[in-house]
């Protein structure tokens, strides 16, 4: 059955993926939606009745979690003709001021989970099929109190860069999409409502176009995409320039 699965489908950005690839994915025939918050899931799909899905909630942190997504797929053996893999979550503040197990979790949940789930799907895609992972314009350069999320979104970058080049001979395309700051419940998470004067004024990314644009190009086979000149810019600058020069505090 050709399939597209999202992780993190609950809520921002997976949420508009879902809806997203329900307009432009007119040949999917099942929805695997992933996140911990089951009835999220539930409401989602049910504002798109014509899309079947199957709610997998999931806490991608613990290992039982991704043995039960690895089962899944070895009972349903789907055609998987998109994976994203966007669940994520980040805390502001000194490392040091953060609780360990929040930052040991956001390690887990941001590379080992995203890395778990895509190898274990890859087995399941055919040529012309899609993977997106989903990063952060914070994987260019390390981001003072934010250390950690940087430094996840970093391994997702250069994961993706490197697969995707192992997948060329299959015909996957694999793409990192690099985010700014979207209104989302990502800063509630993040507690950093208020606490960033830099973050406050950044400009923000709208989640549809972020969606919809890095789908477009994941089908054109590109292997990065950042939304908005300015961090499209920023990118090239922090290819340009040391990391002591792109550093910035949040
Ligand atoms: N918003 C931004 O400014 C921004 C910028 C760049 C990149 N990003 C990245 O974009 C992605 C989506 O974030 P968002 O902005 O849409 O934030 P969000 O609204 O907080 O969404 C995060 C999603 O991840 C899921 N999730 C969190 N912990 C999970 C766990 N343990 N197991 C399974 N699912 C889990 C959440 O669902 P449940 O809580 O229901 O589990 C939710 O669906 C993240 O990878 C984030 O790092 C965000």
């Amino acid at each position: 059955m050709k399939t597209a699965i999202i992780t993190g489908a609950s809520s921002g950005l997976g949420r508009e993926y879902f809806k997203v690839l329900t307009e432009i994915y007119p040949d999917i025939e099942e929805f695997w939606l992933v996140a911990r918050r089951e009835n999220r899931l539930r409401e989602l799909a049910e504002s798109v009745p014509n899309a079947k899905c199957l709610i997998l909630p999931l806490d991608l942190t613990k290992t039982e979690a991704v043995e039960l997504y690895r089962q899944k797929l070895e009972e349903k053996k789907p055609e998987v003709e998109i994976l994203i893999c966007n669940a994520g979550f980040g805390k502001l503040g000194d490392a040091v001021d953060i609780p360990v197990v929040d930052q040991t979790d956001m390690v887990t949940l941001n590379c080992t989970a995203l890395t778990a789930v895509t190898l274990l799907t890859i087995p399941y895609m055919k040529k012309g099929s899609s993977i997106i992972e989903v990063a952060s314009i914070a994987a260019f350069s390390p981001t003072p109190r934010m250390t950690v999320y940087s430094s996840t979104k970093a391994y997702v970058l250069s994961f993706a860069r490197g697969l995707r080049r192992e997948l060329k001979e299959k015909g996957i395309n694999v793409l990192a999409v690099c985010p700014g700051p979207m209104d989302t419940e990502f800063f509630d998470v993040a507690d950093a409502k208020g606490r960033s004067k830099l973050l406050q004024i950044m400009p923000r990314c709208s989640v549809r176009e972020v969606a919809y644009r890095s789908v477009v190009q994941a089908r054109k086979g590109k292997g990065v995409y950042t939304n908005k000149s300015i961090y499209k810019f920023y990118r090239i600058l922090t290819k340009l320039l040391p990391d002591s020069v792109t550093m910035r505090k949040l």
